[in-house]
């Protein structure tokens, strides 16, 4: 029914054998992204393994990239407003999610202030040029941001709270589309420069300082420095979040597919909203049958992975009570 994936590329032998809970105890691990379908669980599973994180005794950010956020829902809390926020009734807890319209105006006003003639020049050259046209804004702010915490030195963990996958696969694509936009960006601003300064010198104009083109070159280093954490196991896991559905399972097959093209480390999935036994409701176990059946083909498709199993429970998963108890069932303690 459903066609075999290679996932074995994705670890070494001893990141193999991480399970969820040797993840959450590992220090080393920086980034933990959680992912897959629409509505599978993807920031219930962010939002319990960064309680855990932080329970840990690990500073811990997590951050929700999907621009439909439900992170304050799920911690009871107003994480909205783009800003870092402390969690309550946590300690080394904080969140944020991300406000795509603030990001792209705090970026406008950067290059506002550190725009000159010649990127401007370059810029409008580059937008009447397909090829290098720039990349969806709401995925270019998230990943702006996804750099800037990447790089933040005050925690020592951070979990993504993903959107569901298609823009999580723009979102992931960025780095490379991103490295090769600004590396033609910045061949050009060089070819450019030589004729500005040859005009300026023609003219008896001084040399401006330009730091927008600085700032360039230090946001393709940092792309760079992600992309290599982002494909390192030691640092970076994806756990992928589904619920035993045939359609979640063709979507994790797409999702893995790209995971693996980038070389991005999966060693885990969680199965989700699994209905349990109840023999005196028909629609129960007839929802299980079907749930099971799929578990059985999950099971035998990603045999390589660790599958942690999460009952549907009988209410919703809100507040730092209830995410402590998925965490407890994720870390096998439940
Ligand atoms: N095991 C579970 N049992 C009961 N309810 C659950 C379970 N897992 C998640 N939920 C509930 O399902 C809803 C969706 O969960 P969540 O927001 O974590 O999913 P999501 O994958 O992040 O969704 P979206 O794609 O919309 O971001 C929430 O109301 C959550 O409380
Ligand atoms: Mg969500």
């Amino acid at each position: 029914m459903y066609t075999k994936l290679n996932t074995s590329h994705t670890a070494s032998a001893p990141v193999h054998e991480m399970t969820l809970r040797d993840i959450i105890f590992n220090d080393d691990i920086k980034f933990i992204l959680s992912g897959g379908k629409g509505g599978v669980g993807k920031t219930s599973c962010a939002g319990a393994m960064a309680v855990l994180s932080a329970q840990r005794g690990l500073r811990t950010l997590v951050v929700s990239t999907d621009p439909a956020h439900s992170l304050s829902d799920s911690f009871d809390q107003n994480l909205s407003g783009g800003e870092i926020v402390d969690i309550d009734g946590m300690d080394n807890l904080w969140g944020m999610e991300i406000d795509t319209e603030k990001g792209m105006k705090e970026f406008q006003e950067q290059l506002g202030q550190s725009g000159s003639a010649d990127m401007e020049m370059a810029s409008q050259f580059l937008g009447g040029t397909e090829s290098m046209a720039l990349p969806g804004s709401d995925e270019a702010m998230a990943f702006g941001k996804m750099l800037e915490f990447m790089a933040d030195t005050n925690f020592d963990r951070v979990v993504f709270d993903t959107a569901p996958t298609g823009h999580t696969l723009k979102l992931l694509e960025l780095p490379d589309l991103l490295d090769s936009w600004l590396g033609k960006l910045l061949t050009l601003r060089q070819r450019l420069s030589a004729m500005m300064s040859g005009l300026k010198a023609f003219f008896g104009g001084a040399e401006e300082q330009d730091r927008s083109w600085e700032m360039l070159q230090e946001t393709k280093e940092k792309i760079r420095a992600a992309r290599v954490a982002l494909a390192d196991p030691q640092l970076t896991q994806f756990v992928v979040v589904m619920i035993p559905e045939a359609m979640a399972v063709f979507e994790t097959q797409r999702l893995l597919a790209s995971l693996n093209t980038w070389s991005i480390p999966v060693t885990n999935i969680i199965v989700n909203q699994l209905v349990p036994e109840n023999p005196d409701c028909r629609f129960c176990s007839n929802r299980r049958r079907m749930q099971q059946a799929n578990l059985k083909d999950i099971r035998d498709l990603y045999h390589d992975l660790y599958i942690t199993e999460v009952p549907l429970f009988d209410h919703e998963i809100r507040g730092i009570e209830e995410l402590t108890m998925l965490g407890k069932i994720l870390i096998g303690e439940e």
